[in-house]
């Protein structure tokens, strides 16, 4: 790992660096070329350098970069439209990033709690979860290792373990002060966790029953990347809020909270807002993909090639003694280890595949979702066999 002087340590950098993108592959210095299995950390939707993207973006810089929310933007309001229409939301608010779709999503809720009469809004989180670094995500997250030194931090937040609906309807019974519950579908940064089937639709039910708004955080599983537009759509329980990002731009820094019933129509003027958010730049690439996702079949490719290799990973490794289980929806999988397997980052760029490693211990795949039948066999193959020398101690 290597960090110049110059720039602050946050990142445990690896020792290579990339100059080009072509579709799911990128190059290094000395014109290596890897397949890229992350994505950017579920960003790249569309690959790198998307001939639709690139279009769309050049001929936007060349016109109208940025502007204000000050005035109005139809750029913003054609995305807007878009959005709602392929998630089923009401209203959007753009912004810049993950964690900033999550403070949005955080102010939203407790003006609605506020509103219904609440002093200490409160939002229910989960174990494992992962919001982002602002302040206010970084109360909803959970993991010491990027809370600590990092205190106080919000209050308004309880916790419960993922997946244990008893433990929620626990909570609800002993907080009276609850106004949202806040969870992702499924936890990526967790160790791509899945929950039980029917526990989104459960968590609407105790919403609807308890008056309470549930928000869905659909950074890295929107936007086509588990086989729908949005995870949620598998069980088709609709938030009240959700929020977006990654690979709504491909690259381009976007992010967006979205409102449907109670929690539409609260935000007013004055209320909350961005200097860039939604700017007609960052517009025109969130439907350049947009776009391409409906054009290109990417989310019915997703969910093809998710299903192939999930049965390939589970027949080929689920036997193999050291892996614990194996995950998958779509294009997004987590093999998990029964040890830490840090070094596979630095094997699989040597075999000229890039992947992450995520809670010390799992394999994280989230390829772009262009991945061609030949890419994910490669991908396949190669996964496999690091897993297989990792585990019999080669
Ligand atoms: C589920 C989830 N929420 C929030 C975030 C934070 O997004 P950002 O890094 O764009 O602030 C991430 C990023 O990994 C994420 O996966």
């Amino acid at each position: 790992m290597t960090t110049p002087a110059t720039l602050m340590a946050t990142y445990g950098r690896a020792p290579v660096a990339f100059v080009k993108g072509e579709g799911c592959y990128l190059i290094d210095e000395a014109g290596k070329r890897y397949l890229d299995a992350m994505a950017g950390v579920a960003v790249n939707a569309l690959g790198h350098s998307h001939p639709g993207f690139i279009a769309a973006v050049q001929a936007q810089v060349a016109t109208l970069t940025h502007t204000s929310n000050v005035y109005r933007i139809p750029l913003q309001e054609q995305l807007a439209d878009e959005l709602c229409r392929r998630s089923d939301m009401e209203q959007v608010f753009f912004c810049n990033s993950g964690a900033e779709a999550i403070e949005a999503s955080i102010k939203l809720a407790r003006k609605v709690g506020h509103a219904r009469g609440l002093s200490v809004p409160t939002i229910l989180v989960t174990e494992g979860a992962f919001h982002g670094r602002t302040l206010g995500a970084l109360s909803a997250t959970h993991n010491p290792k990027y809370q600590e030194g990092f205190t106080p931090l919000l209050e308004g937040f309880v916790r419960v373990p993922y997946n244990d609906l008893a433990a929620v309807r626990a909570a609800i019974a002993a907080t009276p002060e609850l106004c949202a519950i806040l969870v992702e579908p499924i936890q990526g940064e967790g160790g791509v966790k899945m929950p039980a089937p029917g526990y989104v639709n459960a968590l609407r039910e105790l919403c609807d029953q308890h008056d309470l708004l549930l928000m869905l955080d659909e950074i890295q599983t929107g936007n086509g990347r588990t086989g729908a537009w949005f995870a949620y759509q598998h069980e088709d329980a609709r938030p009240d809020i959700l929020a977006t990002a990654k690979g709504l731009g491909n690259g381009y820094p976007i992010g967006a909270c979205l409102a449907a019933g109670p929690a539409a129509q609260v935000f007013q003027p004055g209320h909350h807002g961005s200097t860039f958010g939604g700017s007609p730049l960052a517009c025109a690439a969130g439907l350049a993909v947009y776009k391409a996702l409906a054009q290109e079949d990417l989310l019915g490719n997703a969910a093809r090639l998710g299903a192939y290799l999930l049965e390939r990973f589970r027949r080929e490794l689920g036997a193999t003694p050291g892996v614990r289980e194996i995950r998958g929806k779509g294009l997004m999988f987590g093999i998990e280890l029964d040890k830490d397997c840090g070094e596979l980052g630095a094997r699989a760029r040597e075999r000229g595949l890039l992947i992450n490693i995520t809670v010390g211990n799992t394999i994280r795949l989230v390829p772009p979702l262009v991945l061609s039948q030949a890419e994910a066999d490669f991908m396949a193959a190669t996964v496999i066999t690091l897993v297989q020398e990792f585990c019999h101690g080669r």
